[in-house]
């Protein structure tokens, strides 16, 4: 309209503005804190497991007595609760972008804020329609946040896409494929790959599942599959 806004026109204006400023810090603020606890408390743990696995081996080959290995071993146990405390924690802290929009529009939102950030084409094809359950929506956002974190982070793509459907009135699929270089066998079997192994964890809890298909050279696809209720009724 060429009309000149009125009063209450630019209120209404700077009023979504700023409610949308609050959401965008607030998102930032959140998968800061998220990340921080996967990455820095996460990769803490995971390496005084593995310094703990390796003393552990050594002493069962100089035979020491049973009530050492023991009690390393329950120290062991208790690091392995911590470290999924830590992930269920960080995937607790519910992307702030869900409370405003559907399971779509935060992926589509997310995408064109990695794209400006990184000047990788992101495009995303939603043809989900309707809310998916909370737990299960968190589930799939973070999971298409770390597919296309790690794609931006590792993959050297030129283009990365990210598609959401339906399989049947049941099963949430979400793809998200780049053309960058791929990867070996190595990461994706590898203990201490938490990223790829939080992808997979997020969706077996929810009873699906993350596949990865990957060769060097050829790009990655990341392929997750999520039941939309926690229990498909019995035929
Ligand atoms: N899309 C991809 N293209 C190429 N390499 C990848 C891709 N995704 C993952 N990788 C490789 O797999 C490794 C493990 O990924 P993972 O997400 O578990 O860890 P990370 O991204 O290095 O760290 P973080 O714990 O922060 O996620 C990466 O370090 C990288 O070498
Ligand atoms: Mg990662």
């Amino acid at each position: 309209m060429a009309e000149p806004e009125g009063e209450e026109e630019r209120h209404t204006t700077d009023l979504r503005a700023l409610r949308e400023y609050v959401e965008r810090m607030r998102e930032q603020e959140r998968t800061r804190i998220a990340r921080e606890l996967h990455d820095e408390l996460g990769q803490l743990l995971t390496g005084i497991k593995l310094d703990f696995a390796a003393v552990l081996r050594r002493l069962h080959e100089l035979k020491v007595p049973g009530d050492i290995v023991d009690r390393l071993q329950s120290a062991v146990g208790q690091i392995d609760i911590g470290i999924a405390m830590v992930r269920r924690i960080s995937s607790d802290l519910r992307p702030a972008l869900l409370d405003h929009h559907d399971l779509g529009g935060a992926i589509e939102y997310e995408a064109r804020r990695l794209t400006a950030q990184s000047g990788i084409p992101i495009e995303v094809w939603n043809r989900v329609e309707g809310s998916i359950e909370p737990e299960r929506a968190t589930a799939a956002f973070r999971i298409f946040q770390e597919a296309v974190t790690n794609a931006v982070r590792h993959s050297q793509a030129t283009a990365i896409t990210a598609r959401l459907t339906m399989r049947g009135r049941d099963l949430l699929m979400l793809n998200v494929r780049d053309n960058g270089v791929g990867m070996s066998e190595e990461p994706r079997r590898g203990a201490e790959s938490l990223g790829l192994m939080g992808m997979r964890e997020r969706a077996r809890a929810l009873g699906g599942d993350v596949r990865i298909t990957s060769r060097p050279g050829h790009g990655t696809l990341v392929a997750m599959v999520l039941p939309v209720r926690s229990e498909v009724e019995e035929s």
